[in-house]
């Protein structure tokens, strides 16, 4: 094995991906198995069907250790039997977990706010994409000995808020103090907890935002791409560096409660 191979291959490792049909955590589960873990998609299977996910995921990195959990991860019980199947279906413990469920819902003015739109953000992000799927893993990993890696997905936003979209705002930032408090309260069970802040990608969650139906940059498209030092959008394996390294042991043992912005410089953007 190479020294790179012995630095960033998952080798052994088994990964769960929530979200694992999505634009950016189906990519990711890509990285993940082609480094050599062996990959689980959990996902709802409502927009984005988990096993065409795992045909493509299968497809792409060219290993065929890759399968598919149905599941909400905004249900603890669902969480705890798609774990229990994961088990099963490994013979194995999960030692990375990649919290992928996420997202937004349109954008408005404060004033013309949605409170049940707000609060479902809010469970997306905070619940679903985070508490509920982590607090199983910790309690499992506690009891087993396993030294986890957890990798949240961060935003822009969870450090410079973005016009009109307050609830992912107020999620994404709830996610970055989650990712550094929980990264205090594991540490003592050698439990990582880091995030990746992807700058702007395309995706299922902001396509209408970005683009116009005539395939023209919106307003917001093109502000974003004038505030990004790269002048362009990331390409989703562009985020695999990233991953790897926070997922790796080796690579990444003593690091924790970090969000690693991956965004073609647009937190370094200024006047
Ligand atoms: N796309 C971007 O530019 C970008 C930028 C920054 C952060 N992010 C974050 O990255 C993550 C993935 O983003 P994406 O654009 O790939 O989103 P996506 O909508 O393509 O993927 C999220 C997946 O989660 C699934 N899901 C939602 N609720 C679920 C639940 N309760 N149980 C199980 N599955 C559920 C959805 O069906 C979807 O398949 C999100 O947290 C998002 O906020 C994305």
């Amino acid at each position: 094995m190479s020294f790179v191979e012995s630095m960033f291959s998952l080798n052994g490792a088994a990964a769960v991906i929530t979200g694992g049909a999505g634009g950016l955590p189906r990519s990711l589960a890509v990285a993940f198995a082609k480094a050599g873990a062996r990959v689980c998609l959990w996902g709802r299977g409502t927009n984005h069907p988990i096993e065409d996910a795992v045909v493509s995921v299968k497809a792409e990195s060219g290993s065929p250790d890759v399968f598919g959990v149905t599941v909400d991860t905004a249900d603890s019980l669902a969480c705890e039997r798609a774990y229990d199947a994961t088990v099963e279906h490994w013979g194995m413990q999960p030692s990375i977990l990649l919290n992928g469920v996420g997202g937004n819902r349109g954008k408005s003015s404060f004033v013309d706010v949605d409170e049940a739109v707000f609060e479902e953000v809010l469970k997306l992000n905070l619940l679903s994409g985070l508490v509920t799927p982590t607090r199983v893993f910790a309690r499992r990993w506690i009891e087993h000995g396993v030294k986890g890696a957890v990798i949240n997905m961060t935003s822009m936003t969870s450090y410079k808020a973005l016009s009109g979209v307050w609830a992912y705002d107020a999620a994404k930032a709830g996610v970055l103090n989650l990712t550094e408090a929980l990264a205090k309260e594991l540490a003592p069970h050698h439990i990582r907890v880091n995030a990746i802040a992807p700058g702007f990608f395309v995706g299922n969650q902001n396509r209408s935002l970005l683009y116009r139906d005539d395939g023209e940059l919106t307003e917001r498209g093109k502000a974003i791409i004038a505030r990004t030092p790269f002048g362009r959008f990331g390409e989703h394996s562009e985020l695999w560096g990233a991953a790897l390294f926070l997922a790796s042991d080796r690579a990444s043992g003593f690091v924790t409660g970090v969000s690693i912005p991956v965004d073609g410089g647009f937190l370094a953007d200024n006047i």
